[in-house]
């Protein structure tokens, strides 16, 4: 009998450059979790052909009328296409719907998300330009579980970097995105190998 990888589905909007840093990983030979689909609202985004350079099945979702929401039905559908793959782990990257039912119901504790500040300042968009603004000396990104909270279930790893004099808000998402590379894939590494407890808010990681 040949031991089946754990399987994640990738949700993403966009560019796609997290999707590609979990894809690179998990086709290094021993890593153990393997990406089974992407999932997406815009079909013409640019992680779309990433998933294609991959080999990756990917499945457009509608979004819906209202901004950041999906239409109805369709995190319900997502809940189908990440059963009907045997997916254990959601990974959410950069991807601009809120899921606030179905799917946090079906994958309770089992859904990360990155986002680019040092949780929990900077919730929301344009987290880079909200922690430049405020004139912090550092800065950063966060893999946080996902709850009903925005951007509020417990923190499984972060990473630092510094702010610069010259900084403005491109060159510092720059150097966070660089760093939520390493950190995705981390994360995900975590989990799929049984690593990580969850205590209340504190995610413990068993070395
Ligand atoms: C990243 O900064 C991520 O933290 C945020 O959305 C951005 C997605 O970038 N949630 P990419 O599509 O992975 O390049």
């Amino acid at each position: 009998m040949t031991s089946e990888r754990f399987k994640i589905a990738v949700l993403a909007s966009g560019r796609g450059s997290n999707f590609k840093a979990i894809a690179k990983r998990c086709a290094e030979p021993g890593f153990p979790a393997q990406v089974a689909c992407l999932i997406t609202d815009r079909p013409a985004a640019p992680v779309v052909a990433i998933a294609e350079e991959f080999g990756i099945p990917w499945h457009p979702v509608l979004p819906g009328d209202k901004k950041g929401r999906l239409a109805a039905g369709e995190e319900e559908r997502i809940v189908g296409l990440c059963e009907d793959a045997r997916v254990a782990l959601v990974f959410l990257a950069g991807f601009m719907r809120i899921l606030r039912g179905p799917l946090l119901d079906a994958y309770a504790g089992r859904i990360l998300n990155i986002h680019p500040s040092l949780l929990p300042s900077f919730r929301g968009l344009d987290a880079p330009r909200q922690a430049l603004d405020y004139g912090v000396k550092v800065a950063g990104c966060t893999v946080h579980f996902v709850d009903a909270s925005v951007d509020g279930g417990p923190i499984v790893m972060q990473a630092v970097v510094p702010v610069e004099d010259g900084d403005d808000a491109e060159t510092l998402a720059g150097r966070i995105l660089n760093e939520e590379h390493r950190i995705a894939a981390a994360s995900i590494e975590l989990v799929a190998s049984g690593r990580i407890r969850v205590d209340g808010r504190r995610v413990r990681i068993n070395t």
